[in-house]
């Protein structure tokens, strides 16, 4: 028995879900454990794309498990579409592969409407959001008035939570921002029928990974967003509401960390980043440009074009600690062929200090310029190449040097999006 976490180690779109489809294959239990449908997670099967939201990106495997945590925020909207789009691409999907944490909260439509209302009024002060009521619904949580999968199950709790929610809400809503409000009625029409639909999908998913544990299974943990998107450790408050983290799965799944065997750090050959926030190595020039396009950095929940910058070896560094990275995976080293030069940030001049940190003032942090090192690039394309020693030797040069700015070993590296376009260096549910 095995349980292996893989995070994203940068801002997110980092591979994960390429990743953990392909880790599947050794674990009998994926699961998600925070962050909501601001996640899009990205598999490309037999050249068939597939983009998860919600349901954890093991699905494929019809055979294994997938679960959503507690610690996920989940739109029931969203996941039925999901479900029914998976259904007609010939995706079996059933209570016996997916279950939903009976605890999980719910994005319900005022939490949405309030982080839009919210981001409008920022105006060009804006966090970014993915507009997806992750944030509002994470505050209710901890507020102790969220709405969770087991209260929409008794008609009777949900239809007075709902009630006694929008009072306030619809309050903020009318008063403060100057919108429409909120019909508590139009929430039970859409809500009672998806309870009806999920009904028997809801379950204890601590209990159902303690059981899997038991029997000797292996279970995979599928990270959201990234580490420096995390609520407590990220680029506050250019962040998300959840805490990306490796230590996260223990509160968001219900398990114990004695049971966690591994850690992969997903990291891009580069950096990107969608929405606001400080990028210290930000490329605006060309090179950030063709970045875009080489790497089709356009995000895969809301499509905006994602900022791209060479590879921040700072932000990993943190990264290897913050979730105690056993092993890296490496993707997107394909994009970066036919650089002539590539560089990497090592660590930030700020204010006459070389920080080898990120500061945890966003004005310090906004100061930093990054310290660069280059390297050789390679002109061959890595298509085809499935063993490390077959990579460019400039390529096997510039993994090397991660792992050693980084210190933790590269144990995947990904060269194109299909499954099979892959090198693996051993399996971290064996190690
Ligand atoms: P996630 O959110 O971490 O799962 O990542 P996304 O799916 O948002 O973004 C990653 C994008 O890169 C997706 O379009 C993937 O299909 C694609 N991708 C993943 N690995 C590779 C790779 O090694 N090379 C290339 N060219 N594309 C990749
Ligand atoms: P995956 O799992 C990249 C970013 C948003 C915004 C900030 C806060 O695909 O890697 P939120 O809607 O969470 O309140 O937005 O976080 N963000 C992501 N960026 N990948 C993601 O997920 C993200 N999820 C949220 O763009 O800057
Ligand atoms: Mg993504």
């Amino acid at each position: 028995m095995s349980c292996v976490i893989v995070v994203g180690s940068q801002w997110g779109d980092e591979g994960k879900g390429k990743i953990v489809d392909l880790l599947t294959e050794h674990a009998e239990v994926v699961v998600r454990f925070q962050g909501g449908n601001n996640a899009g997670h990205t598999l490309v099967v037999n050249r068939e794309q597939f983009i998860f939201h919600l349901i954890p990106s093991g699905i494929l495997h019809s055979e294994k498990k997938c679960l959503i945590g507690n610690g996920v925020v989940v739109d029931l909207e969203v996941l039925l579409q999901e479900v029914t789009a998976l259904r007609e691409r010939g995706v079996s999907l059933s209570p016996a592969n997916l279950a939903i944490s009976e605890r999980a909260h719910l994005i319900l439509p005022y939490h949405k409407h309030l982080d839009l209302s919210r981001e409008a009024a920022k105006g060009k002060n804006s966090i970014g959001t993915t507009g997806r009521g992750i944030g509002p619904c994470y505050e209710d949580k901890v507020s102790r008035v969220g709405v969770r999968m087991v209260d929409l199950l008794d008609r009777e709790v949900f239809q007075e939570k709902v009630r006694e929610n929008l009072k306030e809400k619809n309050f903020i809503f009318e008063q403060f921002f100057k919108v429409a409000p909120i019909d508590p009625e139009a929430i039970f029409q859409t809500f009672l029928p998806l309870a009806d639909f999920f009904r028997p999908y809801v379950a204890n998913v601590s209990l159902l990974i303690d059981e899997a544990i038991r029997d000797g299974k292996n279970v995979l943990f599928e990270g959201a967003q990234g580490t420096h998107l995390d609520v407590d450790h990220g680029t506050y408050p250019y962040v998300t509401s959840s805490n990306p983290v490796a230590g996260s799965v223990c509160a968001g799944a219900g398990l114990g960390p004695n049971k966690i065997q591994a850690v992969v750090g997903l990291v891009k050959a580069y950096t990107t980043r969608v929405g606001g926030g400080p990028f210290t190595a930000e490329l605006t020039d060309d090179t950030g440009l063709l970045l875009r396009e080489k790497g089709g950095e356009y995000g895969a929940t809301t499509g905006r074009p994602r900022r791209c910058g060479w590879l921040d070896t700072v932000v990993l560094r943190d990264s290897a600690r913050l979730n105690g990275l056993t092993h890296l995976a490496l993707t997107k080293l394909d994009v970066l062929s036919g650089l002539k030069t590539i560089k990497i940030c090592t660590s930030y001049a700020c204010a006459a200090r070389d920080l080898h940190q990120m500061p945890a003032l966003l004005k310090d942090l906004e100061r930093c310029r990054p310290v660069y090192e280059e390297m050789e690039g390679w002109t061959d394309s890595l298509q085809g190449i499935r063993r490390f020693e077959d990579l460019p030797p400039a390529a096997q040069k510039y993994v090397r040097r991660i792992e050693e700015l980084v210190q933790v070993p590269v144990g995947i590296i990904s060269v194109g999006p299909g499954r099979e376009e892959t090198l693996t260096m051993g399996n971290p549910f064996q190690e």
